[in-house]
């Protein structure tokens, strides 16, 4: 069952089980219009950063949001991370400690609750699709994972309907971002640098083939971590952080 609804600047449509609600985007990029908004209330293929499965049993809120054109390309780093910022501004709401995980990952208590994955493509039209999952009721099982596991919005207080979560998030995100010529961090730099995980502490972040230890010390302009290493402050603009 399909259902289309206009509500503010964004374009819902709200699926049962998908394959992956990116997939649907892209499979129906030139039918939808510039700031679609397509949930599911499941995936059998949900996907992650870094070719990764996303596990997407019923319950979570899973939504691909699409901007066509999409913005200039040395914004979609801060379009992504301001996504994540409106998250965390969510569950802060709800006096939940969250923590925005660079690059756009949202924390709490050393758990991941919610992932973005960002994927742009187009010649002449070009299109941004911005990607969420939302652990809301019970934490997906996932077996041999390097980074930090899974948690779900339960174990912190009773969960908002995934559909009442996801107006609530874009009318943060969209207040946040009016315009696709505006810079999207203009306005978060107070929540990026009070709740960015693992601020002024020792990390270790995989860039390339390369392992680099240092110190977190914030978000760049451009939307990079800027990290202190031992040859000096570097900022990064691609990577997984990792606890050294
Ligand atoms: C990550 O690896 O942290 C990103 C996870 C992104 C998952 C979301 S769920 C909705 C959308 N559809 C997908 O297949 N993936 C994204």
């Amino acid at each position: 069952m399909t259902e289309h609804r206009s509500e503010a600047a964004w374009h819902f449509t709200m699926l049962d089980q998908v394959d992956s609600t990116q997939d649907w985007v892209k499979r129906n990029l030139s039918a939808l219009p510039d700031r679609a908004v397509v949930a599911a209330s499941s995936q059998t293929s949900g996907r992650g950063r870094l070719g990764r499965a996303w596990q997407s049993p019923s319950g979570g809120l899973y939504a691909s949001i699409l901007f066509k054109p999409a913005p200039p390309p040395e914004y979609a780093p801060r379009v992504s991370l301001a996504l994540a910022a409106s998250l965390a501004a969510c569950l802060l709401r709800r006096g939940i400690p969250a923590w925005i995980k660079w690059p756009n990952d949202v924390l709490v208590e050393g758990g991941k609750l919610a992932g973005i994955l960002a994927e742009a493509g187009g010649y002449g039209e070009t299109w941004l699709i911005l990607g969420i999952g939302v652990n809301l009721a019970g934490a997906p099982d996932v077996p041999g994972r390097s980074v930090l596991p899974p948690v779900a919005w339960d174990a912190f207080g009773t969960p908002p309907a995934p559909r009442d979560l996801l107006e609530e998030l874009l009318s943060e995100f969209g207040a946040l971002w009016p315009g696709v010529m505006e810079d999207p961090l203009l306005r978060v730099s107070g929540i990026l640098s009070d709740r960015l995980w693992m601020k002024d502490r020792r990390v270790c972040i995989a860039s390339g083939n390369e392992e680099f230890p240092g110190v977190v010390r914030g978000i760049s302009g451009d939307g990079g971590l800027v990290m202190e290493t031992e040859t000096g402050e570097r900022v990064f603009h691609s990577g997984e952080l990792r606890l050294s």
